[in-house]
């Protein structure tokens, strides 16, 4: 068994010698910046007393159909969580890492679960980012009306953090003025309009497909990804067979990798700051 130092160098040379960086990530990425990750029950109830009380589990709470019979639960979760990625600045791990990526040839692109928009507060290209699970900070309309998503930027939503209950009015449809909600894809969702997560895999693709034919060098960074919702860590694993990349997976606990790629069993704050620190080209 490789000691951590010995795949964290293994990890430093490989992105000293990547022509190229895709980076995948999970919400373990923001827990260094002070964000919860629902690691099962137990870690959302931490994050959620309010939930916990209720007895209700994430996939339970992250349903369209709150929308529809208590508008106001639902707004005080999606409230609560937009002002609070609002109001959180990413750790130094994410500008490390724009740092090594910013300076590659054949360049970087992001494929991300987060809804949070911490990528982009940090100043990753918004062409080069895809969230395919939608995006906190972009609304739609909860009855759709039409495919409309718009910026959510200019829209705050307050809750009462005690009673766990948005206070109206709520956010609406800028069409039809019917209740509006996040473009998140939630969990039993056929209501959630895809054309922006699809745009951005559409980029994600004709990136990929460019780093092959150019036949570059592909190293894959894969932070904070959970088993729970394995979305990422597939992605970030098939990616590495289809394209010929080596995954890079920092993960505390979950950071088992199929053989021949590297673990480094870190926070991502750490981790990336440990390679970082190990590269000679940065
Ligand atoms: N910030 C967000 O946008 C956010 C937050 C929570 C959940 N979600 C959504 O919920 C689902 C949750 O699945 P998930 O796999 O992303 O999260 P998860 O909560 O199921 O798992 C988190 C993972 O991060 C790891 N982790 C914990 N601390 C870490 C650290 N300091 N550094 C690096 N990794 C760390 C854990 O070991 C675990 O493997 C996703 O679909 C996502 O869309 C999003
Ligand atoms: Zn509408």
């Amino acid at each position: 068994m490789a000691t951590i130092e010995e795949n964290l160098n293994k990890a430093a040379r490989a992105l000293s010698d990547a022509d190229a960086v895709m980076i995948t990530a999970g919400a373990g990425i923001g827990v260094d910046s002070g964000l919860p990750d629902f690691r099962g029950n137990e870690g959302f109830w931490k994050a959620y007393p309010p939930i916990a009380k209720l007895g209700i589990s994430f996939s339970q709470m992250a349903n369209p159909q709150w929308f529809e019979t208590d508008p106001e639960l639902a707004w005080a979760f999606y409230g609560h969580r937009l002002s609070l990625y609002r109001n959180t600045s990413p750790h130094d791990g994410f500008f490390k890492l724009l740092e090594i990526v910013q300076k590659k040839q054949g360049s970087y692109f992001i494929f991300t679960s987060n809804v949070d928009g911490q990528f982009q507060k940090a100043g990753f290209d918004t062409e080069k980012i895809m969230e395919c699970h939608g995006s906190i900070h972009h609304f739609q309309c909860a009855n759709p009306c039409g495919s409309a998503i718009w910026d959510a930027s200019q829209v705050d939503v307050e809750v009462d953090e005690n009673a766990f209950r948005a206070i109206p009015p709520l956010p609406r449809c800028i069409h039809c003025t019917s209740l509006a909600r996040p473009n998140i894809l939630m969990f039993g969702d056929w209501d959630w309009i895809s054309h922006r997560t699809d745009s951005q895999g559409a980029r994600l693709s004709s990136w990929l497909n460019e780093v092959s034919a150019k036949k570059m060098k592909l190293a894959i960074v894969e932070m904070g990804a959970g088993n729970a919702v394995p979305t990422v860590r597939m992605q970030s694993e098939q990616v590495a067979r289809m394209h010929k990349g080596l995954l890079i997976r920092i993960n505390p606990r979950d950071y088992f990798v199929p053989s021949g790629h590297i673990s480094a069993p870190l926070g991502s704050e750490e981790g990336i700051g440990k390679i970082y620190e190990l590269m000679d080209e940065k």
